[in-house]
């Protein structure tokens, strides 16, 4: 193909690229924004809005302390050895009893995902990949060169179908994906102990993403297919400080899996990002061995605002909004309003000027749903959830 001096020829691996569609759905929101100036509530977004949910102020200080004393420098890769211990203790706590070289700290949990991905999956492997999920797995998989098969979930609770998930199974197979709280929809993975035997038959790797480890709510429990036997070296736990501890934007989050594997991470991370900024692991260690209180306090108020999330949707004509087991989100079926989930989430936006994700923005079986994420300010919730009510009642 012919090129002028100043074009760059892509690489073959970017054919795929496009921009997720939730991203999508947060630039339209904030387009619509700037050039209308109207106000738009943003139920869009994965993050916390409003300053009820800020860093405790413990942490907020050890980040900026540790500025003040100059660690500004290289540090290295894997993370300062008293933040992996921290993780080792964390992980060992949920069950998967870990050491300080089964640890790497990465810049948040979609860096581990990243790595973990481009660290194991070669050229033809499949990877078991749940429909709803999280797209970025998707597009490394795709980037390494493997296969991505679709597991999907079933309503209403969106579980894993044993029998679907052996008959996905082939010698190719050799990760699974696994998100509890699942997103988007926020719903446990329960079967653990089922789905480990089926890993361990067929010799498969668990990714299991848990960033709302902290973020279920009872008498919903957190646990992790790491900590059942046999599962330690078979699984690579990832996990992140941006929710448990409300830093999105600190950018630092954690994997636990065998030495074999973090070692070769170590080295990939080493050759890209070098290591977490040394201040933003201090504001971590902070957050990991100081008071907890804050994430009880973040926890209870989700649990509030879910509640009366889920309540409010259901009042609804044409939603029902299951009562999810954590996270930040609510995934309500909207299929009673005759919409398909973009057409719902375009009217939203253009019509109401509340910004939601289509459920197709997560995988084809997230039709007929929207995503919803309500940590957000009550005043900013009971509005936005206002404008849905009057959305779906002028349908
Ligand atoms: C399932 C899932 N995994 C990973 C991430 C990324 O988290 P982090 O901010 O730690 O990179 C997100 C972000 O919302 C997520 O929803």
């Amino acid at each position: 193909m012919a090129t002028t001096a100043s074009s760059v020829r892509l690489s073959s691996r970017t054919s795929h690229f496009v921009l997720p569609k939730q991203w999508a759905s947060m630039r339209k929101a904030e387009a619509l924004e700037r050039e209308t100036g109207k106000r738009v509530i943003h139920f869009e977004k994965g993050d916390f809005q409003g300053e009820e949910f800020r860093p405790a102020p413990h942490i907020m200080e050890a980040c900026a302390k540790a500025v003040a004393d100059g660690h500004v420098r290289y540090v290295p890769g894997p993370g300062l050895p008293e933040l992996r211990d921290a993780i080792a203790e964390e992980a060992t706590k949920r069950g998967r009893p870990t050491e300080r070289e089964e640890v790497l700290v990465t810049m948040g949990a979609k860096h581990a995902l990243t790595q973990s991905l481009l660290t194991i999956v070669d050229q033809g492997d499949e990877v078991i990949f749940p429909n709803p999920g999280y797209p970025p797995d998707e597009f490394w998989i795709t980037y390494a060169g493997g296969r991505v098969v679709y597991a999907p979930l079933v309503e209403p609770d969106f579980h894993f179908d044993l029998d679907s998930l052996r008959s996905l199974i082939t010698p190719q197979t050799k990760m699974l994906i696994l998100n509890s709280p699942q997103r988007p929809n926020g719903m446990v993975v329960g079967q653990l102990e089922e789905i480990a035997a089926i890993c361990a038959e067929h010799d498969i790797t668990v990714l299991t993403d848990e960033i709302f480890s902290h973020m279920v709510y009872a008498p919903a429990e957190h646990k992790t297919i790491a900590a059942v036997e046999g599962m330690a070296d078979r699984s690579v736990l990832v996990d992140t400080f941006s929710k448990t501890y409300i830093m999105t934007g600190f950018r630092i989050g954690w994997c636990v899996a065998s030495k074999e594997l973090i070692t070769t991470m170590d080295i990939f991370q080493q050759n890209s990002v070098t290591n977490v900024p040394a201040f933003v692991q201090m504001a971590a260690i902070a957050a990991i061995t100081g008071p907890q209180d804050h994430v009880e306090a973040t926890t209870a108020s989700l649990q509030r605002k879910r509640d009366k999330t889920v309540e409010a949707l259901n009042a609804m004509p044409g939603i029902d909004c299951p009562t999810p087991d954590g996270s930040f989100y609510v995934f309500p079926d909207i299929r009673g309003t005759g919409m398909t989930a973009q057409q719902f989430a375009d009217y939203l936006i253009e019509d109401y000027q509340v910004g939601v994700v289509a459920g197709t923005a997560f995988g084809d079986r997230g039709e007929g749903h929207i995503r919803l994420t309500y940590a957000a300010p009550d005043d900013v919730l009971e509005e936005g959830l206002d404008r849905i009510k009057q959305a779906v009642e002028n349908l």
